[in-house]
């Protein structure tokens, strides 16, 4: 407790980032075939961290939706399928350079308006995403070598429905690889974090891409369901939770449009008894804390070996106690805000529901601010299986930590979930990684580390966190087509 205390006794003072090098607009249209068009409904955006209203946004109804495929049908019937495909490299190069250049501008508006720490906004979302331009741009001239004797064209429209936790980064793992294929776009961002989306639009006019080869109708749910029923939209690329992907693959079925669907997910965080426990714990806290454990790839389920249990836990505990939570825009803030008013109260409800369920929980002391949405970092343990906190994604800062005696029982309980998109591993024995890796059902496997993205490596899940890939070569194949092919590609 001393010690706990004596850490506390270091005051950091505030280091905010400068927010004067955004610009908002009191208002934003939809932006439909190069130019903005005036939506028929609008809402307000809000910084979640402050409750602020920041801009009008519009909330995008059919109509509008059907000028955007449109636009989009346009631009690929007319002129982007039949570009020379490194013509088509040039404008991702160029888009790429672009965030590059105003990494700092999109930095803040990210943090702005979703609530994440500007150190996370800088230094993992702007570089990740002008790195998947650039992947992609690379093999927008290479199709050809991609996929040898396959003949690769262009899918046509996409849909692409994006959720709240990465707005920049999920559109370009959405865009960047539809538009190397020779394919046009219409994307809508999740209605809680539009700005980003709408300050790429200003890129785009940089970059002077052809009009309508990228739509952005902005609004919820519904606007997102009127893009998946649009006739003329050729495949729909889904971001989200299970229900609505299960909703969309509902609909689609029987339609012959494309799907992808990357969806929720509840990964182990294995940690064996010979793992170096410090350096587990910053994987602990980097797997279930970064972006307040808004990442469908969380370690949201600790497994540790149940004879490091307790020092384990003692160590993740006092760690806790230094994470800071607070201003998303403060440079020295580790946790930002929960994204919205609707995210927070899932949380709790998750939460509440472990208390009850028997479940121990430990929160660190640490003063949250008055406005806003805010979650203090959180751990569970004596957690069972069937507990609600061990089964349900909680999309939060919340982790739930169980035990295990054997590697057989880590990977049953590992695999025990209705997802499977990604897990971790900690231990010495590169063999141990190995036999573990092999058996764990899930898209992704960190050996050491944890929520680590590279646009060069594929991303997806097994069961209900979805299908398809995104990244890497994989990430290309959704948005082509093969002429003449007998046997799918991947699987
Ligand atoms: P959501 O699935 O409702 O929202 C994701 C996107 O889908 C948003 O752009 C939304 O406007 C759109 N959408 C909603 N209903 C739609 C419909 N009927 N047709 C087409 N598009 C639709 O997710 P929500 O409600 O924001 O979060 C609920 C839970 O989902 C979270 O607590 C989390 O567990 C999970 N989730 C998982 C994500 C992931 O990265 N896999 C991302 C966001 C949420
Ligand atoms: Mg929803």
């Amino acid at each position: 407790m001393t010690e706990e205390l004596a850490f506390r006794g270091f005051e950091y003072a505030p280091a905010p980032e400068s927010r004067s090098i955004v610009r908002l607009e009191d208002a934003y249209g939809l932006f439909v075939g190069g130019r903005w068009r005036e939506p028929a409904e609008t809402y307000t955006t809000i910084s979640p961290a402050s409750e602020e209203p920041l801009a009008q946004v519009g909330q995008a109804g059919p109509e509008d939706v059907g000028a955007a495929v449109a636009a989009a049908r346009e631009a690929f019937a007319g002129q982007w399928s039949a570009l020379r495909p490194a013509e088509r490299a040039k404008y991702l190069y160029r888009i790429a350079r672009l965030l590059q250049e105003r990494a700092r501008e999109f930095a803040v508006l990210e943090s702005l308006n979703g609530g994440k720490p500007i150190k996370e906004s800088r230094d993992v979302d702007l570089p990740l995403a002008a790195a998947h331009f650039f992947y992609y741009a690379g093999w927008a001239d290479k199709l050809e070598y991609a996929f040898p004797n396959r003949r690769p064209r262009p899918i046509g429209v996409a849909g692409q429905i994006i959720p709240w936790n990465f707005p920049l980064l999920m559109l370009a793992w959405k865009i960047a690889p539809a538009l190397a294929a020779g394919n046009t776009v219409v994307l809508k961002p999740a209605e809680t974090t539009p700005l980003t989306a709408l300050l790429f639009c200003d890129v785009l006019r940089q970059a002077e891409l052809p009009r309508g080869v990228v739509n952005i109708v902005t609004g919820d749910g519904r606007t997102g369901a009127a893009l998946v029923s649009h006739p003329d939209v050729d495949k729909i690329a889904f971001t989200g939770s299970t229900e609505v992907g299960k909703a969309i693959q509902r609909e689609l079925a029987g339609t012959g449009k494309g799907l992808t669907l990357e969806l929720g997910g509840k990964a182990a965080n294995i940690v064996f008894d010979d793992a170096p426990l410090d350096q587990a714990v910053e994987g602990i806290v980097n797997g279930i804390f970064f972006n307040q454990g808004h990442v469908c790839c969380a370690g949201s389920r600790l497994l540790v070996q149940e004879s490091i249990q307790q020092p384990l836990i003692d160590k993740l505990k006092r760690r806790l106690g230094t994470l800071r939570v607070g201003d998303p825009l403060d440079k020295n803030t580790d946790v930002g805000a929960i994204n919205s008013a609707a995210q927070l109260q899932r949380i709790e409800e998750l939460v509440a529901a472990g208390e009850q369920e028997g479940a121990e929980i430990y929160q660190p002391p640490c003063r949250l601010p008055e406005q806003g949405y805010w979650f203090a970092p959180t751990v569970f343990t004596n957690v069972a299986q069937s507990h609600r906190i061990a089964q349900e994604e909680i999309f939060g800062p919340v982790l739930s930590a169980l035990t295990f005696r054997t590697p057989e029982e880590a990977v049953e309980k590992a695999n025990n979930t209705a997802y499977g998109l990604s897990a971790g591993v900690w231990t010495e024995k590169g063999s141990r990684i190995l036999w573990t890796a092999q058996r764990l059902r899930a898209g992704v496997v960190w050996a050491n580390t944890f929520n680590r993205f590279d646009p060069t490596s594929p991303f997806g899940g097994y069961k209900e966190s979805g299908f398809g890939r995104e990244g890497g070569l994989h990430g290309l194949e959704p948005y082509l087509r093969f002429d003449g092919d007998a046997t799918e590609w991947g699987g």
